[in-house]
């Protein structure tokens, strides 16, 4: 079950083109058990096709989301993202990129890793993909939908670094159970992050930091990195603002980074 939105305000034309013609460019085709670097061979071309609106002042019209393919939809190895050379060497993934502001920079400051980002929210998806339309990122692939998917066709020790920022802090008692950060997750990233892999943890939910705090330090298989209250007050210089963060609308946040023993 997912909790949240999965649209927002109503897309404009250009952005259900950017949905139907640039997505399928950089969507993750989901392989259950393939190695990850396998979704970044080939890289997608990076070409985007005017929409027709641009081209004979078309309204759009006609065009919806329902007429896409269903996002994360399981294909067959033979997928050309399932074969050829490796071009990255390691994979992270990014739970919740919102905008795709941090993904993009983490992206550009390692051409040699390749990034996942999981969005369900259709508005945050159609904001990276409008940023790839204008300068494509080859080392980005998305999956519009539920970033549990990707975790659980993953195989075992196959992630380098998850991001888990700002997510959705679900503060009253009785939506606790919606929180991504739950002991059967904390299971489920342990099983596919590599040992000594780091995993990210932002919130300015101060009740959501000391819940996933308390989960982390019980789980046998997390490390927390701070060693003093700096280090978690602090943000690191390779871990830019989200347009989440910037909104500041809770407390102070905190930076957390525990290893994968
Ligand atoms: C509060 S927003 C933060 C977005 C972004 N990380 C930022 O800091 O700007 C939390 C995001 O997590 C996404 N989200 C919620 N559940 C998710 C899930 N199961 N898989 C992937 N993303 C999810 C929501 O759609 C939302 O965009």
């Amino acid at each position: 079950m997912l909790y949240g939105r999965r649209k927002g305000p109503k897309l404009s034309a250009h952005q259900r083109h950017l949905l139907d013609h640039l997505l399928p460019q950089f969507e993750l085709q989901l392989n259950s058990g393939a190695d990850p670097r396998a979704y970044f061979s080939p890289p997608p071309c990076g070409e985007v096709e005017k929409p027709q609106a641009q081209r004979s002042g078309f309204s759009g019209g006609g065009i919806t989301l329902d007429d896409r393919p269903p996002p994360g939809s399981l294909r067959s190895p033979t997928s050309p993202q399932g074969g050829g050379k490796f071009q990255v060497d390691d994979v992270w993934l990014e739970i919740g990129f919102g905008g795709g502001e941090h993904l993009i920079w983490q992206a550009q400051q390692r051409a040699n890793i390749g990034i996942i980002g999981a969005e369900p929210y259709v508005n945050g998806v159609v904001k990276l993909l409008a940023h790839l339309e204008s300068a494509p990122i080859p080392n980005i692939r998305i999956h519009s939908c539920d970033a549990r998917e990707i975790i659980e066709a993953l195989p075992d020790a196959s992630l380098g670094r998850t991001f888990i920022l700002f997510p959705d802090p679900w503060p009253k008692a009785r939506h606790h159970k919606r929180r991504f950060i739950q002991m059967e997750m904390l299971n489920e990233l342990a099983r596919v992050m590599k040992p000594g892999a780091e995993l990210r943890f932002a919130s300015d939910d101060a009740g959501y930091v000391e819940w996933s705090l308390e989960r982390f330090m019980a789980h046998p298989s997390f490390e927390w990195t701070a060693t003093n209250v700096a280090d978690w007050l602090s943000r690191p210089a390779d871990w830019p603002p989200t347009r989440y963060e910037a909104k500041k609308l809770h407390g102070k946040p905190a930076f957390l980074r525990f290893l994968r023993r």
